[in-house]
């Protein structure tokens, strides 16, 4: 019944823009595949659903999103196996998050039907668009805005969801030197911090370029109130091996990504103790200077899993153990690729098929 409700209409790009395409140089985020799913919202249900050729949107000025903020999206990665199969990397989990942002942000949750259906066949009709070498993918992004024509601040009528895709290589080439931000926030308890808003990244514009003015490439967020405790970083999660254990900091203020926890469940499937929990940046400087952390690293869809080699504090540079010594990295690295490029067993069961 509800696939009869949702079911998509197809509109073909009848010209292809995949020839112009050097899928052995991609640049992140910058080149579109030639289809996209576009679902409106209004009078309290999904209407209209269908994947047509990328193109751009007729949108009011008044459209509510450009002025109050509701926009929420996610990233998604879809890999291909050497058989030519496709596979999506845990959507599901994207799902869950999108709607608990959509939640938070008082806009109307995605069915299953539109999300994952959705995706599966737009992932599927544009599937020569990803790349086979290994470390590229197609970067799948859907995203949500309010369209309601009016000013006000109130939840929107009406909003699109769509979703883009395009091939891509690496986000971050080279191990990351990170500065523990102890001025600005990027969330509070309370706030919109584990959900994946528009504004959550507009506001780390600022902060972030001036760590980049002082040589830092990202930052390390640390929690509102007293700046003590280690958050996440501007587009990834922080994991740590601290004494032997496998530490995220569990705050509700970070994303919950989907890379660290699929990291975190590997660490646990190869009998490495792992913890969810606060993290004060005392504790991993104490740790640092006493040798006692032996890893750190970003980890996420964009970002996969990045080294970081230095991290800065108070004017101080603290240098972690060079990345080719580091052994869980590595080895997880290498698993969750052959992983995901289907050339081991997925006994997770996160790759979902496509087509
Ligand atoms: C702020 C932030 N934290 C964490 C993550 C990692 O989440 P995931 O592993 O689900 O991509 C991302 C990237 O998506 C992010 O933007």
């Amino acid at each position: 019944m509800t696939e009869e409700k949702y079911s998509i209409k197809v509109v073909p790009n009848e010209n292809s823009r995949i020839g112009e395409v050097d899928f052995n140089n991609l640049a992140f985020g910058k080149i579109m595949s030639d289809h996209m799913l576009v679902a409106d919202y209004d009078d309290g249900e999904w209407k209209e659903v269908s994947i047509v050729p990328y193109t751009n949107f007729n949108l009011s000025p008044a459209s509510s999103a450009l002025h109050y903020g509701q926009a929420i999206f996610e990233g998604i990665k879809a890999y291909k196996f050497a058989d030519g199969r496709v596979s999506i990397f845990r959507p599901d989990k994207n799902h869950e998050r999108f709607n608990r942002s959509a939640l938070r942000l008082e806009m109307p949750e995605v069915p299953t039907e539109i999300f994952m259906d959705g995706l599966k066949q737009l992932v599927d009709l544009d599937r020569d668009w990803v790349p086979e070498k290994e470390g590229c993918s197609l970067y799948i992004r859907p995203f949500m805005f309010a369209t309601e024509p009016a000013l006000g601040v109130h939840p929107s009528k009406s909003y699109k969801f769509v979703v883009i895709t395009c091939p891509v290589g690496a986000y971050y080439n080279k191990p990351l030197r990170v500065k523990v931000e102890t001025e600005y926030t990027r969330a509070a308890k309370g706030g919109v911090g584990f959900s994946k808003n528009a504004g959550n990244y507009a506001l780390s514009l600022y902060p972030t370029r001036l760590a980049q003015e002082q040589g830092f490439d990202q930052l390390i967020w640390t929690d509102a109130k007293e700046h003590k405790y280690i958050e996440e970083a501007g587009t990834a999660n922080l994991v740590f091996m601290l004494n032997g254990t496998l530490v995220t900091p569990g705050s509700d203020t970070v994303l919950q990504g989907v890379t660290r926890y699929s990291i975190m469940s590997i660490a646990e499937h190869w009998g490495i103790p792992t913890e969810t929990r606060d993290v004060t940046v005392q504790e991993l400087i104490d740790g640092i200077k006493a040798g006692n952390v032996t890893e750190a690293f970003a980890a996420g869809t964009a970002a996969t899993l990045t080294p970081i080699s230095e991290i800065g504090h108070e004017g101080e540079i603290y240098t972690l153990p060079a990345p080719e010594t580091r052994e869980f990295s590595n080895k997880v690295l290498h698993y969750l690729n052959e992983l995901r490029y289907g050339k081991i067993e997925d006994p997770f069961g996160w790759n979902f098929l496509v087509g």
